[in-house]
């Protein structure tokens, strides 16, 4: 298994808790932007086509270029792999007032998710309340013919499946 994030900090902190939990032999993980860019502008290593399971677990949101990061991860599936995007559950569409979760999730994303993903310029300027219906959108411009809406309840996360 291989896990990759941008931030130095976060990376760190997925070793010592592999290391930990005793599967540092496992899983790598490497300071990386999920586009395929290393810190110093390289393209990743070859990983195309070789992974059965290609994960994005509540980041999407906080990417300036969500499409790019996307379409890497489709290219990274081996034949018959799948792209699973964990993401905040918000409400399908807006609607004022919202209710205390939409609410709570407009707070983190005026005062992190939002202002953190429009660091790097351009942006897409997503922020935490990303609807089901912008992912779709960036998941068709990335290349996926659909999005699935996976039969998963959970009170704070939606997990989507995205096809071809
Ligand atoms: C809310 S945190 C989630 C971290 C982790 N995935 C988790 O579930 O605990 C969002 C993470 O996305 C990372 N991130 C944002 N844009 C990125 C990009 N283009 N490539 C890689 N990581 C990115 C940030 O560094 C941050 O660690």
């Amino acid at each position: 298994m291989r896990g990759l994030d941008q931030d130095e900090g976060s990376i760190a902190e997925a070793r010592r808790n592999a290391a930990q939990a005793g599967v540092a032999d496992r899983v790598t993980f490497e300071v990386r932007d999920a586009a395929g860019h290393s810190p110093s502008g390289a393209r990743g290593p070859g990983l195309a086509g070789r992974y059965d399971l290609v994960c994005a677990f509540e980041t999407i949101h906080d990417m300036a270029d969500p499409v790019a990061a996307l379409r890497a991860m489709r290219a990274l599936r081996a034949e018959g792999g799948v792209v699973l995007v964990g993401d905040e559950k918000v409400a399908e569409s807006f609607t004022a007032p919202g209710d205390e979760l939409e609410r709570l999730n407009y707070g983190c994303s005026a005062l992190h998710c939002l202002p953190s993903g429009m660091v790097q310029r351009p942006s897409a300027e997503t922020g935490t309340v990303m609807r089901p219906a912008t992912l779709r959108r960036y998941a068709l411009q990335a290349g996926f013919a659909d999005v699935e809406v996976l039969p998963i309840e959970h009170d704070f996360w939606r997990f989507y499946g995205l096809v071809g």
